[in-house]
């Protein structure tokens, strides 16, 4: 019989880790007597971060006497007492191997029952001083778990944990974390776990997304997206084959092999990185037809942008520019959905990629073409996408100008006069069915992205035209400038959305870390090789990995939080 040897709580508090303030809850105390636990906590607990932790999937954490012993004999310590990783029920039994998703306990007088593993984080290790832990406790198949609370009720220390239903299908917590985070992920053991209706809705959309990517293409999709492999490695020459303006301060380019043989063709929705000059490195998307003898890039030249202006002063027809394979996972889905195109200004771009295809394709599915500009001198390829959505058989396009001039011509021009947005949005009968593919300023993709969400649409696909923002779990905002760039001794990193180069130094430990000082924004969970929040696009150069990863990332891509530069590095950050 199982027992609870310690129910530990705690309160989030700032804790000073590495020059920066975390507000965390892994911190917990052991509590004498009785305590209530409630649907989302037990009474004086709490967690510092709600997006990570807590819940009503993650009320309560578990972990067990036995892995105390195995990680006081791994790592030495004899310092590890009840709480010390972060658990509040310290349990003698119940080992991860053993206990399965969906399994139901009585401890006390409230009922219970296991949803999922631990979640990767850096706070444990951060709460041990051992930062290798997320990893290790995955590697070693001791990640302890989560309970939802079924009913309320009073527990204490001493109060044995009653097992009174076993969970569907048998699938441990052992088993379901490694199903998840180590190479494998056998699809008929992942099918298995899906039918665990107690399994948390988290895991449940992680195992779901393992299923619907090819099993042999390198990378975790559970963890996150994962594009097709690049074409080619770092940069290639490729000549412009032509410039055709499309607005006043709109630029398409082609691009082909200098020798003229086809080049790969991209997937609807990616995008080239080309490298313009030393140090100036910008991406684009494509706005052509996939498949053809040449790639085309359309280019928005931003008053005062360096890029737009180096284009614009020295990019002709016949020279080259060293250019990275397409990229990307914002890429068009092949179901028959209703498809959702939504887009301002220069952001149509990737979307004319997926309409070329859909209309080269004869797409029968419902296509909508939403887009806004200020106006007809700023309404890009107008012509082009009526002409593609005249090509299938259901396209429909709403046009909205923000400040129309007194020659365009409402209802031929464009749709309705005002933003694109959620009034706009919300009055368009939409197919809630319909995936969505929103691509403009950040501003605008968050209210589209909220207006679909109303509208019912669940799948929203997004890309953004710049550094994503950052995802630092708990740690408090510090005033930061904008990205800067650094001297180092070693090799070169260029962060190519945020537009620095740094060079590298042994005592920056990854190229994470380097980012962090140079003000990239960065996104990470685990710092050790777990989680792959941090997965980067490596376009061009070879890295190190310091811890080796558990699960390879993507093709093409790095785990930034484990990488060191072996060479000069562009990546997509
Ligand atoms: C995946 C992806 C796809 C993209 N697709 C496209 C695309 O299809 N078409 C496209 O046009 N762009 C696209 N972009 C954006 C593109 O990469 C460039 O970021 C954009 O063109 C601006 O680059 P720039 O060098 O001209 O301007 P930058 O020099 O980067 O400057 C950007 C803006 O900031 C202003 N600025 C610069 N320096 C300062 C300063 N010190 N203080 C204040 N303001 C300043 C400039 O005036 C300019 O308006 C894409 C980006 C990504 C990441
Ligand atoms: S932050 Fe988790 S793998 Fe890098």
């Amino acid at each position: 019989m199982a027992a609870l040897v310690s129910v530990n709580v705690g309160l989030p508090k700032d804790v000073a880790w590495q020059g920066r303030t975390v507000h965390t809850g892994v911190w917990k105390a052991p509590v004498d007597g009785p305590v209530m636990l409630r649907r989302l906590n037990l009474d004086g607990d709490g967690q510092g971060d709600l997006a990570g932790h807590g819940g009503e999937q993650r009320a309560v954490l578990v972990y067990q006497l036995d892995s105390y012993r195995h990680w006081r004999d791994v790592l030495g310590r004899d310092d590890l007492t009840p709480g010390a990783f972060g658990e509040n029920f310290t349990v003698d039994g119940l080992p991860d191997d053993e206990v399965c998703i969906g399994d139901r306990f009585r401890v006390g007088d409230a009922l219970v029952e296991v949803t999922q593993p631990r979640v990767t984080c850096y706070r444990v290790g951060l709460r041990l001083g051992e930062p290798r832990l997320p990893a290790l406790l995955v590697a070693h198949h001791r990640p302890g778990f989560y309970l939802r609370v079924l009913a309320d009720g009073e527990v204490r220390a001493g109060d044995e944990l009653v097992k009174v239903a076993d969970g569907p299908e048998r699938v441990t917590v052992a088993e379901i974390d490694a199903l998840l985070y180590l190479p494998g992920h056998d699809r008929a053991a992942v099918v298995r776990a899906l039918r665990v209706g107690a399994l948390s809705p988290g895991w449940k959309a992680s195992l779901r997304a393992l299923l619907d990517e090819p099993a042999d293409r390198p990378g975790n999709p559970g963890l996150g997206a994962v594009a097709p492999p690049p074409a080619w490695a770092g940069f290639r020459p490729l000549v412009v084959t032509g410039v055709h303006p499309e607005t006043a301060d709109v630029t398409s380019l082609r691009l082909a092999a200098p020798d003229g043989t086809p080049l790969p063709p991209p997937v609807a929705g990616q995008f080239l990185t080309v490298q313009l000059a030393a140090g100036l490195v910008r991406s684009y998307s494509l706005s052509g037809p996939p498949a053809g003898a040449s790639y085309r890039i359309s280019v928005k030249l931003e008053p005062g942008g360096a890029g737009g202006r180096f284009l614009r002063d020295h990019v002709r027809a016949g020279m080259t520019l060293d250019t990275a394979a397409p990229r990307g996972a914002f890429t068009l889905d092949r179901s028959d959905r209703p498809v959702l195109l939504v887009s301002a200004g220069i952001g149509a771009t990737p979307l004319l990629a997926m309409l070329h295809d859909l209309a080269g394709h004869r797409s029968g599915r419902a296509v909508w073409w939403l887009h806004g500009a200020r106006d007809g001198a700023g309404h890009v390829f107008a012509a082009e996408v009526r002409a593609l959505l005249a090509a299938l058989p259901s396209g429909r396009e709403v046009v909205c100008y923000s400040r129309p001039r007194p020659q365009d011509r409402p209802g031929v021009d464009y749709t309705r006069a005002g933003h694109l947005d959620a009034g706009v949005l919300g009055g368009l009968d939409l197919p809630p069915a319909a995936v969505a593919y929103v691509c403009g300023p950040p501003g605008f993709m968050d209210d589209v992205t909220a207006a679909l969400t109303a509208a019912g649409v669940a799948e929203v696909h997004r890309e953004q035209f710049s550094a994503l923002a950052a995802q630092t779990p708990g740690v408090r905002p510090a005033a930061a400038g904008p990205p800067r760039s650094r001297p180092g001794p070693g090799p070169t990193v260029t962060f190519a959305r945020s537009g620095v180069t740094a060079g590298w130094s042994d005592g920056d430990g990854s190229v994470l870390a380097l980012a962090e000082d140079c003000r990239v924004p960065v996104r990470w969970s685990c710092r050790t090789g777990v989680c792959h929040t941090c997965e980067t696009g490596l376009l061009s150069g070879d890295v190190d990995s310091v811890p080796e990863p558990l699960d390879p990332p993507a093709a093409g891509t790095v785990l930034i939080c484990c990488a060191r530069p072996r060479t000069d590095l562009v990546l997509d950050l």
